[in-house]
């Protein structure tokens, strides 16, 4: 990103600084002169780790004179702003007004600004003893700064510094942007479904940490997760129950629509995945005119894969899929629909590459890029075409080759529903055993040979749910781990280091309490705070 000099900085900012003098000269003499404890920017508990800080040793004393500002005119930085205003509160009680909406004496200001240049999520942070200056070419910069800024509140105010309570936050500069475009995490709420209140608390925690693409698995053997008004069995019976047999659960469209609302208040975007042509077994029961692999479909309840497919040579099925991808890409705005691809065991290899081909033009058609495992590169696909890495680097290759991007959730790395441990409660172990530091120490930039970081598009993090039918064993697997990867798909590798890492990480206990997270207590992190609430187990 370009980098602006302090003065070229005062001079765009000038009706933000102007505004700020007036409000300081009409209020100084009323203001208590408090010295603040000394703090220090470079040593706070950021995930992910910034790209360059610098600290000045002082503090912003957030308190209740604390205004926001936004822009003028600039509505959605007024969001960002208000979005700000209310995760304060959250943690202070706090009721800190936005663009002067609110009655009061104001000391301190927190200025939302907007610059003509910059990389869409970059930002760069300034915090002094009277003002935080945020400055991003865009709103989603701005929203990721404001995640720098709630991660550098403390959860607790200072009380001896004045009569009312007082938040410190360190002072300085930190200049940030993201180091890969698409830093990903994936939910399957096919083998247990997990309702919008849980895909929103996922989402809430995935932007605190700056994670920008949820990858929602809609459809697999076990269920349908999403309703399709022009073909109403898919949920009504493909939808009707889940792996060990409870019943499952479906989105509504409505429903689809408030998580996707939901997200892009975030800046965050989902991805649905209608996996196919095998993963198939609830949608061929629902209509069994589907059904390619020569059995009559029944509901499946058990863990096994690869044992369903569509019948790829029949025009019925082409068109069911356009149905399918033309009422999905109309309620998302996200530029990706994931056809997932992966482990069709029983569809002959002429008939799935067959498939792959007549499906890609499909999502083309309603405007959407085709993502799909790693096996879809054995198709000829267009350049515009992302292959999801999971377990086979051949086809990471393959996909190199024909010009289209990589995302890297290599199983034995990216994968959350991989055990920590031998004795862990949830999980399995197929691709591999992942402790915390597993999960962290490795390099996306070179991971798989013969892909340039070019080639890659970012990481993202699955977590399939074959073992977890409740939010609290899902945050099991995905906390602390997802932290990890979040970092190592915005930090550049300079910034990143276990060592360093860990401490940070150990600092983030406040935040899950707060937030209600059932993480797992690896003790290979020094937890910050000692009531842990599980069991140490590695
Ligand atoms: C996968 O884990 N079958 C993509």
């Amino acid at each position: 990103m370009k980098k602006m000099h302090w003065s070229s900085l005062l001079i765009r900012t000038t009706a933000l600084a102007w505004a700020g003098l007036a409000l300081w000269a009409c209020t100084q003499d009323r203001r208590p002169q408090i010295t603040f404890p000394k703090t220090d920017l470079s040593t706070a508990a950021l995930v992910p780790k910034p790209g360059k800080t610098i600290a000045t040793g002082d503090a912003f004393g957030l308190d209740r004179y604390t205004a926001l500002y936004a822009a003028a005119g600039d509505g959605e930085l007024a969001n960002v702003a208000d979005f700000l205003s209310v995760q304060i509160r959250a943690v202070t009680g706090l009721n800190l007004p936005v663009n002067g909406q609110g009655e009061g004496e104001v000391h301190r200001a927190i200025y939302l600004n907007r610059t003509d240049s910059g990389s869409p999520e970059a930002y760069e942070l300034y915090i002094s003893r009277d003002s935080v200056l945020i400055n991003s070419a865009t709103a989603e910069g701005a929203f990721r700064a404001v995640q720098t800024l709630r991660q550098l509140l403390p959860q607790k105010s200072n009380d001896t510094l004045a009569a009312y309570p007082i938040w410190p936050i360190p002072t300085g500069r930190i200049d940030d942007e993201p180091a890969w475009a698409y830093r990903g995490a994936m939910l399957d709420v096919a083998r247990h479904f997990f309702p919008v209140e849980d895909v929103k608390k996922y989402l809430d925690i995935m932007a605190y940490y700056k994670m920008n693409v949820l990858h929602l698995h809609l459809t697999d053997d076990q269920g349908w997760r999403i309703e399709i008004k022009s073909w109403p069995k898919l949920t009504e019976v493909g939808g009707s129950t889940e792996v060990g047999g409870e019943a499952g659960g479906f989105y509504t469209q409505e429903d689809y629509r408030e998580i996707v609302a939901y997200a892009a208040e975030r800046y965050i975007t989902i991805v649905p995945e209608v996996d196919m042509p095998g993963h198939t077994n609830a949608a061929s029961v629902s209509y069994p005119i589907l059904n390619g692999n020569g059995k009559t479909p029944e509901l499946y309840t058990g863990t096994r894969v690869g044992f369903s497919t569509w019948d790829t040579h029949k025009d019925t099925v082409y068109s069911f899929i356009d149905d399918v991808v033309r009422e999905i890409s109309e309620m998302t705005p996200g530029p990706y629909f994931h056809i997932g691809g992966d482990e069709s065991h029983v569809t002959k290899e002429d008939d799935y590459v067959y498939f792959i081909e007549r499906v890609a033009p499909i999502v083309r058609k309603y405007g959407k890029r085709v993502i799909g495992w790693d096996e879809v590169a054995n198709a000829t696909l267009d350049s515009t075409v992302v292959a999801q890495f999971w377990a086979d680097e051949d086809n990471a290759r393959k996909a190199v080759a024909q010009g289209m991007k990589v995302l890297l959730s290599p199983a034995r790395k990216a994968y959350l529903d991989m055990q920590y441990d031998t004795l862990s409660d949830y999980g399995l172990h197929w691709a591999a055993y992942i402790p915390v530091d597993t999960a962290y120490i490795w390099t996306p930039e070179t991971y798989a040979q013969g892909l340039t970081e070019a080639d890659i598009l970012g990481v993202e993090a699955p977590l399939w749910s074959e073992t977890i039918s409740e939010m609290s064993e899902l945050e099991y697997l995905a906390f602390p781990r997802l932290l990890g990867y979040a970092e190592l798909s915005w930090s550049t590798p300079e910034n990143r280091n276990w060592e360093d890492y860990k401490v940070r990480l150990g600092a983030q206990t406040p935040y899950f309490r707060r937030m209600d997270i059932r993480y797992y207590p690896s003790t290979r992190v020094p937890w910050q705070e000692p009531e842990v609430p599980e069991p140490i187990r590695d």
